[in-house]
């Protein structure tokens, strides 16, 4: 059965731990889907894989176009799409707009935005109202990287609390689920346990109700991670050995065999 925004917040109740990943095309996405993730994030950390240095130059046109190369590839996992950078902060109308183009066009079931601060709130609580699915991000928010850097969020008490308070009023604005980005494991366990939606850790410590990682860390594609991805294989290696192989076989004549 499909995974739906209401079956992550049963999940929460019956204290199931929820899987995600993030993916950027049909192939990846299909195995993901196969292996059992239970939420497929299409991230603007898909920079990455593109070969940008931050989230930050990502366009809606990209995120469009691999958000349905991923829905293709998927049959049961729960879609979220990020809005990228400036596509969503200007205005509510704006946010609609780009919100609207990728439930429309690509037909993932929810968009993410990230930020807790009042102006946010108030979009999202109005995108809610339309009919937009919406999980929130707060802590370490990457397209907010040249103001906070990469750093973990809500160390001292005063950034705690900020946190904790816009997680709350994300909760209020009616948004199903919340990524809880790099803050400490205390402060994620405090949020996930005062509210009644999913949070979403990454590098947030074990007591959130489920956790997400960046696939190209996970399968050890990407150039560098953060400290607190696992790397699970090491893809880079296994695809130089491969492509290696097969150089020296065309050069020596072995492949194809006659
Ligand atoms: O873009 C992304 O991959 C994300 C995750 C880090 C949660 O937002």
């Amino acid at each position: 059965m499909a995974v739906t925004t209401q079956q992550l917040i049963q999940w929460k109740q019956q204290g199931r731990s929820i899987v995600a990943l993030t993916a950027w095309n049909y192939a990846i996405a299909q195995l993901l889907d196969a292996a059992g993730v239970d939420l497929i994030l299409v991230g603007d950390s898909m920079a990455v894989v593109l070969g940008y240095e931050t989230t930050l130059p990502i366009t809606l046109e990209e995120m469009l176009f691999h958000a349905k190369s991923v829905r293709r590839g998927v049959k049961r996992a729960l879609i979220v799409v990020d809005l990228p950078f400036l596509t969503y902060q200007e205005s509510f109308q704006q946010a609609m707009h780009s919100a609207g183009l990728i439930l429309k066009e690509t037909g993932a079931q929810a968009v993410k935005l990230e930020g807790g601060y009042p102006a946010m709130v108030e979009t999202i609580a109005r995108l809610v109202q339309a009919g937009v699915p919406v999980m929130g991000h707060v802590g370490l928010t990457p397209q907010s990287v040249h103001q906070i850097g990469l750093r973990q969020q809500g160390k001292t008490q005063e950034a705690a609390e900020r946190i904790l308070n816009e997680a709350i009023a994300l909760e209020q604005a009616g948004v199903f689920s919340i990524v809880l980005e790099h803050i400490p494991a205390d402060l994620a366990n405090l949020v996930t346990q005062k509210l009644s939606i999913p949070t979403i850790g990454i590098g947030a410590g074990p007591h959130c109700d489920g956790q997400v990682l960046v696939t190209s860390d996970v399968l050890g594609l990407s150039e560098k991670h953060p400290p607190f991805a696992k790397v699970y294989t090491n893809l880079r290696e296994t695809i130089t050995k491969a492509v290696e192989n097969y150089a020296v076989e065309v050069r020596d004549r072995k492949f194809p065999q006659s």
